[in-house]
């Protein structure tokens, strides 16, 4: 039995509305083992990024609980071990990619050799070795997606969370993004990880969740979700239209 890397138990987080409370989770429980990559998936607005917010401490769970590794996400502790993308990311544009990088990996704790090392390679990894001394200013979107990601991965961490890490990126970024998930899987290292994109998720995840309008509508492995001859694309239209129609939309 694995440790597990991320778990919510019965989380739940509502936003006091204008007219009425928006139900952004409702009891949502999941766990996701150390070493594995773990899909989460749902339409707009089901409810992926405040779950992820309420694993980095920016928001409050209404109730229910979350841990990081074992701690309770409010200990500041829990968040050691995490490298995170966010969904819009951005960056100080004033600096270079590769000051940018140094930048955050001193925040981390590294120095010297060790840190001039790991931004060579994490520059390597996200192919922006060549822009690396361009002020991010000059950045395409993507090129800030993937300077992001960098600054994500620089610290080795155990566990990657990252909010729709694709969005924005071209087909050759979409593919490095998939050989970073799984060569982190092979380090033995957990991913966790929102998208839109399910032909990639089914070929990167071990697990994913389905979110629709804040629950949890399916889990499980990919292949195991997904009927006979069923792609898994198909397989979220069924069940998020069932739960609509359920619900009478
Ligand atoms: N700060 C907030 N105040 C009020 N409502 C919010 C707030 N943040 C999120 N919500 C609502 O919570 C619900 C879930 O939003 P969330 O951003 O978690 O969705 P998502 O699954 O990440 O969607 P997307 O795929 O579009 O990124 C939505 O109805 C959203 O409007
Ligand atoms: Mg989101």
């Amino acid at each position: 039995m694995h440790a597990a890397a991320v778990t919510f138990d019965q989380l739940s987080v509502r936003f006091a509305g204008r007219q009425r409370e928006v139900v952004a989770l409702d009891n949502v429980s999941l766990a996701v083992p150390c070493g594995t990559v773990f899909g989460f998936l749902g339409p707009n607005g089901a409810g992926k990024t405040t779950a992820i917010h309420v694993l980095l401490g920016f928001q409050q769970a209404s109730s229910g609980r979350a841990t990081l590794f074992d701690c309770d996400v409010r200990a500041a502790i829990a968040r050691q071990r995490i490298g995170y993308l966010p969904e819009h990311p951005d960056a100080y544009r004033f600096l270079s990619g590769r000051e940018m990088l140094l930048f955050a990996g001193k925040l981390c704790g590294l120095s010297g050799a060790i840190l001039a090392q790991r931004i060579q390679h994490v520059l390597q990894e996200v192919d922006l070795s060549d822009a690396a001394n361009r002020r991010i200013a000059t950045y395409s979107r993507g090129m800030r997606q993937r300077i992001c990601l960098a600054q994500a991965l620089l610290h080795e961490p155990d566990l990657l969370i990252l909010d729709e890490p694709t969005g924005g990126l071209d087909p050759i970024g979409r593919l490095l993004i998939r050989r970073i998930i799984t060569d982190w899987r092979q380090r033995g290292k957990t991913v966790f990880f929102s998208s839109h994109e399910l032909s990639e998720v089914e070929l990167v995840c071990d697990q994913v969740c389905i979110l629709a309008r804040g629950r949890i509508v399916a889990q499980g492995a990919p292949h195991q979700l997904a009927g006979p001859g069923e792609r898994l694309e198909q397989f979220f239209m069924r069940v998020v239209e069932a739960t609509a129609a359920q619900e009478g939309r």
